[in-house]
């Protein structure tokens, strides 16, 4: 099996999308330039979502047109209807990132619209990206508990799934959005999806309310999946999901996946140290235990 695990970093985006406190254009840039710097492939930048929704994120084209693009990594951006992508594709966006769940009561509650009601709105979306060469990746969040309906059906998963496949998104990324899973459950999810689509095109994407992450995540490897979204630092959650903490830490994967002989490309020490400048920025401590660990070697 391969040993390259590609992780997706999500802090700029899914981290900084939840923070109480407004943070800086130049610090979101910056954030994004350090870790650019770190060897990761994907870098999801930020969100084109409303910024009535999401105030957070409000500067997402400064942000976009900010940074330097470096060759050879990707800088994705979520959507969630033709507005946002029309705002991303006038920056010069040329990924993007869709996202419904599995769950009815939290799709309405993110984005004031039913699971088949967020597809339709894609359906546009992803004949333009495709006329355009641009890419699209799919999210499916609450893929094992909703904080409104409680459990959610693993064929609701693989529905929604395999319903983003079908129209053209080249990865998919199952996410506990809550952070409520454990490893066995959701190996059990992940292969129950990979029964319809190919592994290679699957993600997963952990929230570590109860710790569980990083065990979810070793248990999704044996499964085989092969690419991890995580936040540098431990950043974020979900402003419409009650409860959720923080992503499962960058470097706390990556320290586990080099300790298990995977390769990942990343430079541990220089991420860690991205991930305490940024906690810094947001005045608290790393969340990241590795991260804390390698301040004080
Ligand atoms: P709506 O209010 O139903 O939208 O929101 P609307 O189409 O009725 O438009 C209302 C107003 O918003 C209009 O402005 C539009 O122009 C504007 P007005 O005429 O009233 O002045 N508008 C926009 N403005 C800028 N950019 C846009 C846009 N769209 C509409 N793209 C909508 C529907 C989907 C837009 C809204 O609900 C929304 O933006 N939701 C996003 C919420 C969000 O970002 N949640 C977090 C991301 S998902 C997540 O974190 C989970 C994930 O990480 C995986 C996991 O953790 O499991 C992916
Ligand atoms: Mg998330």
């Amino acid at each position: 099996m391969d040993d390259f695990v590609r992780i997706v970093e999500v802090g700029p985006r899914d981290g900084l999308q939840n923070e109480a406190h407004p943070v800086a254009t130049a610090d979101k840039i910056e954030l994004i330039r350090q870790l650019s710097l770190t060897g990761l492939r994907t870098i999801e930048a930020t969100s084109f979502v409303s910024p009535r929704w999401v105030p957070q994120l409000a500067d997402a084209a400064e942000v976009y047109q900010g940074i330097d693009r470096l060759p050879g990594i990707a800088y994705p951006v979520l959507v969630p209807n033709e507005q946002g992508y029309d705002r991303a594709r006038a920056v010069g966006v040329d990924e993007v990132a869709v996202f419904t769940a599995a769950s009815e009561t939290f799709n309405r509650t993110n984005t004031n619209a039913g699971i088949d009601e967020s597809l339709a709105r894609f359906a546009p979306i992803l004949e333009r990206a495709r006329a355009d060469g641009v890419k699209v990746r799919g999210y499916v969040s609450t893929v094992l508990g909703c904080p409104y309906q409680g459990e959610v059906p693993v064929s609701e998963v693989v529905r929604v799934a395999t319903a983003l496949y079908a129209m053209g998104c080249y990865e998919i990324s199952l996410g506990d959005t809550i952070g409520v899973g454990t490893p066995r459950k959701a190996r059990a999810m992940l292969h129950a999806v990979a029964a319809e689509l190919p592994m290679s095109a699957l993600a997963v994407h952990f929230h570590d309310t109860y710790g569980q992450a990083l065990a979810n995540i070793d248990a999704c490897l044996d499964e085989g999946v092969r690419v991890v979204d995580s936040a540098v630092s431990g950043a974020g959650g979900c402003p419409y999901a009650k409860g959720a903490s923080g992503n499962v830490a960058s470097e706390d994967v990556v320290y586990l996946l080099h300790g298990i002989g995977m390769r990942t490309g990343i430079d541990l020490p220089a991420l860690a140290a991205t991930g305490r400048w940024l906690a810094a920025r947001l005045g608290r401590d790393t969340g990241s235990k590795t991260g804390k660990a390698l301040a004080a070697t």
